[in-house]
């Protein structure tokens, strides 16, 4: 039985492709289309689903469509429908000021649910020409069964039914979906219970991305940046933030409405330089942050009594607030789902269809890494390079002879196996280099073309990782953060950002045999079992997915090298 999860309403449009409760592939759009996020959550592009992710997941299965059982797409429009729910017609308005907009909450909502509604059409039909092959045989009746899966609850699926748990309270924090911005569950026994959640004006997520276009950045794109800008502020004005959010209870909180103009002055401008205030403000947001999301995490030990904690929602990928709720939160074990922004909810919703549909309630997977995206072998790597007519050289062992590389202090593009799902590159599509030398983290963010605050993280064996972290533990997806040992600190100065910190991964053989063995080489040469890992990308752009976008990122960037399969290409030194 085959279930395909859809992620289209949004951002970080997705797909995801599962066979009698295993995942097949997963792959965002972005990868393919080259458009970061795919599209920008307005809803204007709501009825844009991700062809090109779904096209991959088919080919990988080596079906089209028509063989696809289940559709689940991440979002319920009869939980934002309300009175309209039978309603063959729904007026869209022209000018929305003049709108008369009964019982909806936007004026745009009409438009929206519009375009979620006729989504099975559009799968049907709308493929673009390119792409028809595999989307021959349907209508929007089948055969395969459309299955409309709650925002929320495919987030929460997307947690419980990947980690490594088979009992878990689940938390999943995003900044909107029908209704819900924030979720409690548990699971247990084979079934899951929501316990709470609460709802929209109140979202942490929502706050995050006013104060991410407040100092100037991209929201729903760049929290990640305001995080790592907070390690540079004081929190000065965290009394301002408790009083715009505060937490009332019982896993409750609410959020003032706010004009932050008003509240801390002119907002930065996009290009302006970045000042103390903007990075004071940035750790008063994240403090705050980090104190409401730990009480919500006590509550909800406190109605399950669980162990475990998994989590999922775009408020997960921070990983410094993670590290706060592992280090003083209840729960013994923390787990997040690393797609945990919106791309994710097509594994969740996937994956919960698929259970459902076939009655199983014994788990048949579960996510121990996030290499479920497409691979290309060495003859179709091979063909590529001859095509575009470069030199490169076969080399027996591509751990061996990168690691020389970086032991030479090269910056290295890293091309192998299968793409990672979510956002973080994980030793697939990555940027590596030697973290020995502390000008490192300036010059990778040269190449990349980033703001110069960015920090670089590491990633290191997992059999190593207490030995240069304090309390290191098992952390395969870059979502915690772990300060370096300081006895270690002037061994990886590049890794260690300005707070003392690292945002680690960890890496064992039977998650990426390559990479691991990479990093056993490394070590042998330098005595150092890290190397700093970034996402193979320039500013703006999406991780590569191809050979053909990683030559062209490795030919237009000053890396030095680039291995890709069991090639090496180098740069000739002027
Ligand atoms: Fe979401």
């Amino acid at each position: 039985m085959y279930t395909l999860g859809i992620n289209a309403v949004y951002h970080d449009c997705s797909a995801c492709l599962v066979k009698d409760g295993k995942v097949l592939a997963a792959a965002e759009e972005e990868r393919f289309t080259r458009i970061k996020h795919g599209k920008r959550p307005l809803p204007f592009t709501t009825w844009q689903l991700p062809f090109h992710a779904i096209d991959y997941c088919l080919k990988e299965a080596g079906i089209g469509l028509a063989d696809v059982d289940h559709v689940a797409y991440s979002y319920d429009p009869k939980l934002l429908l309300g009175d309209h729910a039978d309603d063959v017609t729904i007026t869209l308005p022209l000018e929305p000021s003049r709108h008369p907009g009964r019982g909806w909450l936007s004026p745009w909502d009409p438009l929206f649910l519009s375009y979620v509604t006729n989504a099975p059409r559009q799968l049907a039909s709308g493929a673009p020409h390119h792409l028809q092959e595999r989307f021959q045989g349907v209508s929007h009746e089948g055969p395969f069964q459309w299955h409309f899966v709650d925002h929320h609850f495919a987030h929460e699926a997307s947690a419980f039914l990947a980690s490594p748990f088979e009992e878990a309270a689940v938390l999943t924090m995003d900044g909107r979906g029908e209704a819900a911005t924030t979720s409690y569950g548990m699971f247990e026994k084979g079934s899951y219970r929501r316990i709470k959640q609460v709802n929209l004006p109140h979202s942490l997520g929502l706050l995050y991305e006013e104060v991410t276009t407040y100092l100037g950045f991209l929201h729903s794109s760049d929290e990640y940046k305001v995080m790592a800008l907070a390690s540079y502020g004081a929190p000065v004005h965290a009394w301002l933030f408790r009083e715009v959010v505060q937490y009332k209870g019982n896993g409750e909180y609410r959020l003032k409405c706010v004009k932050w103009e008003e509240l801390l002055g002119p907002g930065r401008k996009r290009g302006e330089e970045f000042t103390k205030p903007h990075m004071d403000i940035a750790r008063s947001l994240q403090v705050v942050l980090e104190e409401v999301a730990l009480k919500m995490a006590g509550w909800l030990h406190e109605q399950t009594g669980a162990e475990n904690l998994c989590m999922a929602g775009g408020v997960a990928l921070n990983c410094v607030m993670n590290a706060r709720i592992r280090d003083h939160g209840p729960f013994r074990n923390v787990w997040v789902q690393p797609a945990a922004g919106d791309a994710g909810t097509a594994l969740g919703a996937a994956l919960w269809t698929d259970r459902q549909q076939s009655g199983r309630t014994d788990r048949r997977w579960r996510m121990d890494h996030a290499f479920l995206g497409p691979a290309y072998d060495d003859a179709a790597i091979e063909e590529f390079l001859q095509q575009a007519k470069l030199r490169y050289r076969r080399v027996d062992n591509i751990a061996e002879a990168a690691a020389d590389l970086l032991a030479q202090n090269q910056v290295l593009g890293w091309f192998q196996g299968r793409m990672e799902f979510g956002p973080r590159a994980l030793g697939a599509r990555s940027i590596l280099a030697s973290p020995i030398d502390p000008a490192m983290q300036a010059h990778l963010n040269l190449i990349k073309d980033r703001e110069d605050f960015r920090p670089v993280a590491p990633v290191v064996l997992e059999e190593d990782v207490a030995e240069w972290f304090v309390n290191g533990s098992i952390a395969p997806f870059m979502l915690f953060i772990f300060d370096v040992r300081p006895d270690r600190a002037d061994r990886i100065p590049a890794v260690r950002h300005v707070d003392g910190t690292a945002r680690v991964q960890t890496i064992n053989r039977e998650q990426n045999a390559t990479y691991y063995d990479l990093l056993q080489a490394f070590k042998e040469r330098t005595g150092v079992p890290v190397l700093i890992n970034t996402s193979f990308n320039t500013r703006g752009e999406p991780v590569v997915c191809t050979p053909r976008d990683a030559v062209e990122s490795y030919l237009t960037t000053p890396l030095d090298a680039l291995a890709i399969g069991s090639f090496i290409l180098e740069k000739q030194k002027p």
